[in-house]
């Protein structure tokens, strides 16, 4: 049976935890015990005698809670600076299990490291998305919220109503609302707009979307040209300078007379679309408001400035990184169920030894057994090896 440890995530304004009392008697429930840092959930309101209640054991911060543990749940990738002076990844012992949404793309000596310590780590970005891992899937819970949360915040700044109000003083004309990228963060700001009653329009040059988009009562604003953007596994491809030119042109009109402009736009493993450039901002009414969040990967927006907000030509452009950390209940919630049932693949059987054939073990591994998994950090003799 299985050792867990949740620690406290240290990452700056990171308010979730990998796992709440409801996982934790889950666990507790399947054989395993749960040890839990102290004041680890905290940032969603949950206290340690919430943990203590749900069968949880408390440990102090420190070495210890790493080194003992069979499995890791991490909600952030790996932290280099704890207090106390040491890295997450040299207190893992050798074979344990890390779960987290661990940015492999991001750090390849992280991934060489974890390769060294011989840790099997897996990524929540890289579940499948396949039907069966759905109820594994961090990314579009945490989409979700990023998607519903933009929408306020716009709202909120914006000095202008969202529904078209006929009233005794005259009517009220709706706010527009652009939306660049209908994934699942986008399809979410689109409804959610829609709920506020905005005109909304939508652009994405996965064409595949329209049909989703025009479900949710918004207009597609069609791709520059017939080149499909759609890449691997439902995501985009990076487009070329022209076909982003293209795009930017098309785009050009419905910026310039939008109040509200949120942008989603992302492939997997690449820095985001420069998509608004400065002078469509500078194309845009005074009092308008962009909301990048896009921001972590580079940004969809050339102007917006990641954790701040910046007023550029009398546009409002808002660049506040991770917001489902904003909605921390829910959104620790809804991720520490998704972490819980991927665990679920290699604990449900007692041990802590992964199930190598299963293909969403295979999709988030990224080190196993001293080597590198993660398919673009690889040679191209071990990609032969794994495939
Ligand atoms: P994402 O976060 O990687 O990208 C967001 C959106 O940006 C995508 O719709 C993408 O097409 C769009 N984009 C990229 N470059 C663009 C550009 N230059 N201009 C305009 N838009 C651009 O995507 P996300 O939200 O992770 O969804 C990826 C796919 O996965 C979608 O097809 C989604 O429907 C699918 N999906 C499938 C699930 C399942 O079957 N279990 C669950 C969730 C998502």
């Amino acid at each position: 049976m299985a050792k867990i440890f949740i620690p406290k995530e240290i990452a700056p304004r990171e308010t979730r935890v990998a796992s709440t009392p409801d996982t934790v008697k889950r666990y507790i429930k399947t054989g395993h015990s749960v040890f839990v840092e102290q004041g680890a959930g905290l940032g969603a309101h949950i206290t340690d005698d919430m943990y203590i209640e749900a069968g949880a054991t408390i440990v102090p911060s420190g070495k210890s809670g790493w080194s003992d543990a069979d499995v890791v749940l991490k909600v952030r990738t790996l932290d280099e600076n704890r207090e106390g002076g040491f890295k997450e990844i040299d207190q893992l012992k050798e074979g344990a299990i890390l779960i987290g949404l661990l940015a492999p793309y991001k750090s390849e000596s992280m991934v060489s490291t974890l390769a060294q310590r011989k840790i099997s780590a897996l990524s929540m970005e890289l579940v499948p998305r396949i039907s069966r891992a759905q109820s594994m899937d961090a990314l579009s819970s945490q989409a979700n919220i990023a998607g519903y949360k933009a929408v306020l915040l716009a709202a909120n700044r914006l000095e202008k109503y969202f529904p078209q109000l006929m009233t005794a003083a005259g009517t009220v004309r709706p706010a527009k609302v652009v939306i660049i990228g209908a994934g699942v963060a986008g399809l979410q700001a689109v409804a959610t707009a829609k709920r506020l009653g905005a005109l909304v329009e939508v652009s994405d040059i996965r064409p595949e979307v329209k049909e989703q988009v025009q479900s949710l009562g918004a207009r597609y604003i069609e791709p520059p040209s017939d080149e499909n953007g759609a890449g691997e596994g439902g995501y985009a491809r990076e487009v070329t300078k022209e076909y982003l030119a293209a795009q930017q042109k098309a785009l050009a009109e419905h910026i310039a007379l939008a109040d509200v402009v949120i942008t989603t736009a992302l492939v997997p493993g690449r820095p985001a679309p420069k998509i608004v450039s400065e002078e469509m901002v500078k194309s845009m009414k005074a009092g308008s408001v962009i909301v990048d969040l896009a921001v972590e990967e580079g940004g969809n927006c050339e102007l917006s400035e990641m954790d701040q907000e910046v007023t550029k030509y009398g546009v409002h452009i808002i660049g506040t990184s991770n917001l489902p950390a904003t909605v921390s209940k829910d959104a620790a919630n809804l991720y520490a169920r998704n972490v819980f049932e991927l665990a679920q693949l290699f604990l449900k059987e007692g041990g802590t030894t992964l199930p190598l054939d299963d293909e969403v073990i295979k999709g988030a591994l990224i080190t196993h057994s001293g080597e590198v998994y993660f398919k673009p950090f690889i040679s191209q003799t071990k990609e032969e090896k794994t495939s």
